[in-house]
Formats: structure tokens, C-alpha cells, sequence
């Protein structure tokens, strides 16, 4: 069965409690649940892991470089904006990959304009909440069986 990954960055393990009305009240734990269930429907094995640390996601990308992975889901969270070394593990990685955020990001402050991600990935969804995720996973299960 294809394998999913679903990487969430620092601060998403927040979710539901932080800022609620930039993030909604949707807790990651149950993000991860309907991703399951999308999976399961579409008959892709899905991954969920959320880390806070830079590092930790760059093992992971590693580690999904080296395991194979058939597509890539990635909200990099605040690294977005900030992170070279999450941008070179991206490129390294030859699956599909969909940049996903809950929020608009280009709708607010400056700073989030910029991704350093964007350009290394084949798609990016954001603005739409949770369904950046739903939407996100729909759309690189439909490039990994392109
Ligand atoms: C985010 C947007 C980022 O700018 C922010 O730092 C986050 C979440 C989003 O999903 O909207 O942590 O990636």
C-alpha cells in the first residue's frame, strides 16, 4: 500500500487551543484522525508525526527519503518562513509534496509572505483550515497514482 506521510511543525501540536480564531478550535489529534480515515477511503497508509525541533523533521524527511515514501503532506509551521536546512531535506526528497497551512498566510504580517519551503514542493494549499490538510492529502494521492 502507498505510504502518506503527514508532517505537522513546531507549534501545531497546539492546535485547537492556540490562537483559535487564526487556527480554528480543531485539535491536531483529531486533524490526524480524519486524515486516517481519508486514507483508509483512498487505500493510502497515512503517517501523522508533529515535532517542535527543526532536526527532529529533518530526520524524518531523511527517513522517509531513505524508506521510500510514495507523497509527502508538510505544514512546516513557523519554519516556513525561517528554515534553509527544512527547505534542502524538502528538495531531496523526489515523492510528491503539498505545502498545507490552516491559515491564509499571505493575508497577514509580511514576515509570512515569504516561504522558503514553496519552491521545493510540487503544490501549496493554505487559508482553508483543515481542509488545507484534506485537500492537501486528496491532491498528492492523486499525483503519486498520476
Ligand atoms: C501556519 C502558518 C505559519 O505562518 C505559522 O507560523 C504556523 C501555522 C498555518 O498552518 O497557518 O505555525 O503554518
Amino acid at each position: 500500500m502507498t505510504d502518506i506521510w503527514v508532517l505537522h511543525g513546531p507549534n501545531l501540536n497546539m492546535l485547537g487551543r492556540r490562537e483559535p480564531e487564526v487556527y480554528g478550535t480543531t485539535t491536531l489529534d483529531e486533524i490526524d484522525a480524519m486524515l486516517v480515515h481519508r486514507g483508509q477511503a483512498m487505500g493510502v497508509q497515512i503517517t501523522c508525526r508533529q515535532s517542535n525541533h527543526e532536526g527532529v523533521l529533518i530526520d524524518w524527511l531523511q527517513e522517509a527519503f531513505n524508506s521510500g515514501i510514495g507523497g509527502l503532506v508538510i505544514n512546516p509551521g513557523g519554519l516556513t518562513h525561517t528554515s534553509v536546512a527544512l527547505r534542502d531535506a524538502l528538495a531531496a526528497l523526489p515523492c510528491p509534496k503539498i505545502e498545507v497551512h490552516l491559515s491564509n498566510v499571505w493575508a497577514r504580517e509580511e514576515f509570512r509572505h515569504h516561504s522558503f519551503v514553496s519552491p521545493v514542493v510540487t503544490g501549496v494549499i493554505g487559508g482553508l483550515g483543515v481542509e488545507s490538510y484534506l485537500l492537501g492529502l486528496q491532491a498528492v494521492v492523486k499525483l503519486v497514482r498520476k
